[in-house]
């Protein structure tokens, strides 16, 4: 019989985990050394001040999550419950549709814009994730949404409007950051070029040995800024001070990451943090978070008003198709993407 294309059925089918998703003795999760989050772990910044008089408040709170761990979360960011809940709804339809339907999206092509696929990248990896993804570019929206899937029969009008919501609170809270860093408003935006927008709608199956396997390894996002819809159960941990923190979900917050263009693009002043993603042996776990990128031929490099003597250019410039594709190809490894960009000094 031919190996299975997606993990979702096969998970429901099996008592123990396949070899292809067991990781060395020395790699593996080590799930008693986590710490669980307490309410105060991750600053919940309101970011309903950022349109009055407390703007300058919540932009230094930006600023300083940014710098200390690069993860923070938000509320009264402005996307409606309703928008919210349909885009999760949609989300649990799609991956309950029967594998033939599902399977009409697959493909294991990174470089597709629209896609089905499971672990990470299977072409390139030796040890499989337990996770099935659709992904999707959302940005020009109309460039895309013929490709998206069309059943369920509300898909592209759900996921269409969440991911307008989406780009307008990643464009609020990029105007932030660059505020936080002394730059003009929109620095950040313009430095994304014509601008892109990926969503990966993620489905990690209940695994019966959690402390085998991963959702996703630890890895740094490739991108701008991530935004994170949780559905309740989160797998999600966050590296801090060489210790993984559970992140708790929140209903309605999102959680914010800062990814490695930021990181670059703010000369190390911000940190794109490592993050991981562990599976549990009760429940499925959805979480559908939305990327924020530059387009493929935007150069990127450290603002020059952050570069000077005491701080040289910690990064080559380049353009983010050419760091997109070095990311896809080398797999999630610990160490981050990034440093294939240093500058040579
Ligand atoms: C990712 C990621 C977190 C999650 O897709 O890059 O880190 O909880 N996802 O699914
Ligand atoms: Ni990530």
């Amino acid at each position: 019989m031919a190996p299975a294309l997606l993990l979702a059925d096969l998970a429901s089918r099996t008592q123990t985990v396949p070899s292809r998703y067991i990781r060395p003795p020395s790699s593996r999760p080590n799930l008693a050394d986590v710490e669980t989050s307490s309410a105060a772990t991750f600053p919940l910044v309101d970011l309903r001040e950022l349109s009055c008089s407390g703007r300058a408040g919540v932009v230094q709170a930006i600023g300083s999550a940014c710098q200390s761990d690069g993860f923070f979360q938000v509320k009264n960011h402005g996307i409606p419950p309703v928008v919210i809940n349909g885009m999760l709804r949609v989300s649990k339809e799609f991956f309950r549709l029967p594998e033939s339907e599902r399977l009409k999206s697959y493909s294991d092509d990174p470089s597709r814009t629209t896609r089905l696929s499971t672990s990470f990248n299977v072409r390139t990896e030796e040890v499989s994730n337990w996770r099935d993804f659709l992904r999707l570019h959302c940005y020009p929206l109309e460039n895309y949404v013929h490709e998206w899937p069309s059943n369920p029969p509300t898909f592209r009008e759900v996921v269409g409007e969440y991911s307008k919501y989406a780009r307008q609170l990643a464009l609020k809270l990029l105007e932030a950051i660059s505020e936080s860093l002394g730059l003009e408003k929109d620095y950040m935006e313009k430095s994304l070029g014509k601008q892109a927008q990926h969503m990966a709608v993620n489905y990690y199956p209940p695994c019966p040995q959690p402390e085998l396997t991963y959702g996703l390894p630890g890895h740094k996002d490739p991108n701008a800024i991530t935004i994170l819809l949780q559905d309740g159960v989160s797998g999600l941990q966050v590296l801090r001070d060489g210790k993984w923190v559970a992140v708790d979900s929140i209903p309605n917050t999102f959680v914010i990451n800062i990814g490695d263009q930021i990181q670059v693009l703010s000369n190390d002043r911000y940190k794109s943090a490592l993050h991981r993603v562990i599976v549990n042996s009760e429940s499925e776990t959805i979480s559908v978070p939305t990327f924020y990128c530059p387009s493929p031929d935007a150069v990127i490099a450290p603002a020059e008003a952050l570069v000077d003597e005491e701080h040289p250019s910690v990064y080559r410039s380049f353009t983010y198709g050419e760091y997109y594709d070095k990311f896809w190809n080398r797999g999630l490894q610990r160490e981050s993407c990034l440093d294939m960009f240093r500058a040579i000094d």
